[in-house]
């Protein structure tokens, strides 16, 4: 019992910390969403690109793995630990819905020929506010609930999930993304990257 404790509480950490090290990524890219649009803004075409591989990469790891899942470390909680941290959930995952559509719009809008930077600017703007918002209230009020209450987690489960998290620009440094490369200082941290996979990988197989 206290074996099986200990090693919850490894993989607990090891996918908080993830999550962590995702939104840490997130806002570098947010930011650089932001930058791009100014460059836009002023007449810069090669920016037009940059632009639509940001929210290109906006549109796929964080919607299609990391939100995944959390919704994976939420459903390992099993029974809530509060009235309020229900509705805090009902929150987030509300929040992820929305945030899946703007992106698919925001996408679909800079898709296009020519951006129109008067019609999506302060649309995109929000969108970053709403995801910066997002990461902030899910570290303030969800987190350190899941880090004091994640007792009963599917360790296989977990563990597994761990391996497969391979973010194609920071980690898996995917040829489609190598113009953002630069723009974000990524490869100062493949190393980083490739350590936490080697540990994920580690895990999955000991369990
Ligand atoms: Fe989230
Ligand atoms: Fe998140």
């Amino acid at each position: 019992m206290v074996e099986f404790e200990a090693r919850n509480r490894v993989l607990m950490t090891e996918i908080i910390d993830r999550l962590k090290l995702d939104h840490k990524r997130l806002r570098r890219v947010l930011g650089a969403t932001l930058e791009a649009l100014d460059d836009v803004s002023d007449g810069s075409t090669t920016a037009e690109d940059r632009l639509y591989c940001l929210l290109d990469y906006l549109g796929e790891y964080p919607h299609l793995v990391h939100h995944p899942t959390e919704e994976l470390v939420f459903t390992a909680l099993g029974e809530q630990p509060s009235p309020e941290f229900g509705v805090d959930l009902a929150r987030v995952r509300s929040q992820h819905d929305f945030l899946e559509r703007a992106t698919s719009d925001l996408l679909q809008s800079v898709g296009t020929d020519s951006i129109d930077v008067d019609a999506i600017g302060d649309t995109l703007r929000a969108y970053v506010e709403a995801q910066l918002e997002h990461m902030k209230f899910e570290e303030a009020n969800v987190f350190p609930l899941i880090e004091s209450n994640l007792v009963a987690l599917d360790q296989h489960e977990i563990a597994c999930r761990l391996s497969e998290l391979h973010d194609p620009l920071f980690d898996a440094h995917e040829q489609r993304f190598q113009a953002l490369y630069e723009c974000l200082g990524v490869a100062a941290e493949s190393m980083q990257g490739r350590a936490a996979a080697a540990t994920a990988q580690y895990l999955a197989n000991r369990l």
